[in-house]
């Protein structure tokens, strides 16, 4: 008799993806852990620019015979050629179980992971990078700093974290050296975001991240002090950080008919609740499958599936997460 090689249940997010192994893990603070992949035949991995994510995918006892979902987390590397991912994860205790997920992981574990994709890239034309993370939200600035310091491009950065809790702080610091300011307080953050959204030379771009409300509040500030829309950069993990959002309404075209989505639904429920039968899977924004094409208006993405080049383009969108900047999309339904 011949024996069948038990097939992995792959999770869509991480369909066209791959197989790699946990080579070492060690705690950053109490509540994050750095984990490392590695190809199980140890081959080089694809490459990545700064600011990629990795979804990995999670089952109940997180190995590539069961699955549960997946989630994206920020690799820490600087992405040219690597031999290993790194990524590094709060622990979250009232999550979906994700983080959990990774924190049980163990040196030896397989996980499936997707292709790196990117959102979040250093931008080709910045003259100077103001790099500004707030907890956990270091780790997809920490693979911009690793990328400045290697090839030699301008950068500083604002680091906000509570004393003794600061991941990857002494890294930051071995890269940037005096270009690191660290915060440990609201007020003296605010004084230097202060000064040093006044001072910069034209053509810095600005990229923060961290949680929503402070993501808000530095744009807020950069936005009251005339930084063009085109010149800031943000990064948000999933759709459990996203606010409610403004109304705004669809329209279906080949349905012809005409939807209001409320502030705190998203399209997705919008749509399920007048019949429509969207595939979806994550509900996070972070499988693809969701995915809608747009006709007319300009989509808000908040997915971490799409490319920034395909954001850029409009033409499709995540309904699960994203929602409208203008009053009214059109959409090809
Ligand atoms: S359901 Fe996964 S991206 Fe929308």
């Amino acid at each position: 008799m011949t024996a069948t090689a038990l097939q992995p249940i792959v999770h869509p997010a991480v369909e066209g993806g791959f197989e790699l192994e946990v080579t070492s893990r060690h705690m950053q603070t109490e509540s994050i852990v750095s984990i490392t992949f590695s190809d199980p035949s140890r081959t080089t991995l694809p490459s990545y620019v700064p600011g990629s994510h990795l979804v990995v995918q999670y089952g109940d006892a997180v190995n590539v015979d069961s699955v549960a979902g997946a989630n994206a987390y920020s690799l820490t590397g600087s992405g040219s050629a690597p031999s290993e991912y790194t990524i590094s994860v709060l622990l979250v205790e009232d999550g979906a179980g994700g983080s959990l997920a990774m924190h049980r992981l163990a040196v030896g574990d397989h996980v499936w992971v997707s292709r790196p994709r990117s959102a979040f890239a250093p931008a080709a034309t910045a003259r100077h990078h103001l790099l500004i993370a707030a907890g956990i939200g270091i780790t997809p600035v920490l693979s911009h700093a690793r990328y400045a310091a290697e090839w030699g491009t301008a950068a500083s950065m604002i680091y906000v974290y509570r004393r003794g809790e600061g991941a990857h702080a002494a890294e930051v610091k071995e890269l940037l050296g005096p270009a690191l300011t660290e915060c440990h307080d609201r007020d003296s953050f605010l004084k230097v975001l202060t000064e040093r959204l006044t001072t910069q030379k034209l053509g810095t771009h600005l990229y923060v991240c961290g949680p929503v409300a402070f993501m808000d509040s530095v744009l807020g500030k950069a936005r009251d002090l005339g930084w063009p829309e085109g010149l800031l950069h943000s990064e948000v993990f999933s759709a459990g950080e996203l606010d409610a959002g403004e109304p705004f309404a669809v329209n279906l075209a080949r349905s012809g008919i005409r939807l209001e989505v409320p502030a705190g639904i998203s399209l997705l429920e919008t749509l399920e609740k007048a019949g429509k039968s969207i595939p979806n899977m994550c509900r996070k924004g972070i499988c693809g499958e969701c995915t809608l094409p747009v006709l007319r208006g300009t989509p808000q993405h908040r997915d971490l599936y799409l490319s920034e080049k395909e954001k850029a383009e409009n033409t499709t969108m995540m309904c699960c997460v994203s929602r409208s900047l203008d009053e009214e999309l059109e959409l090809d339904l």
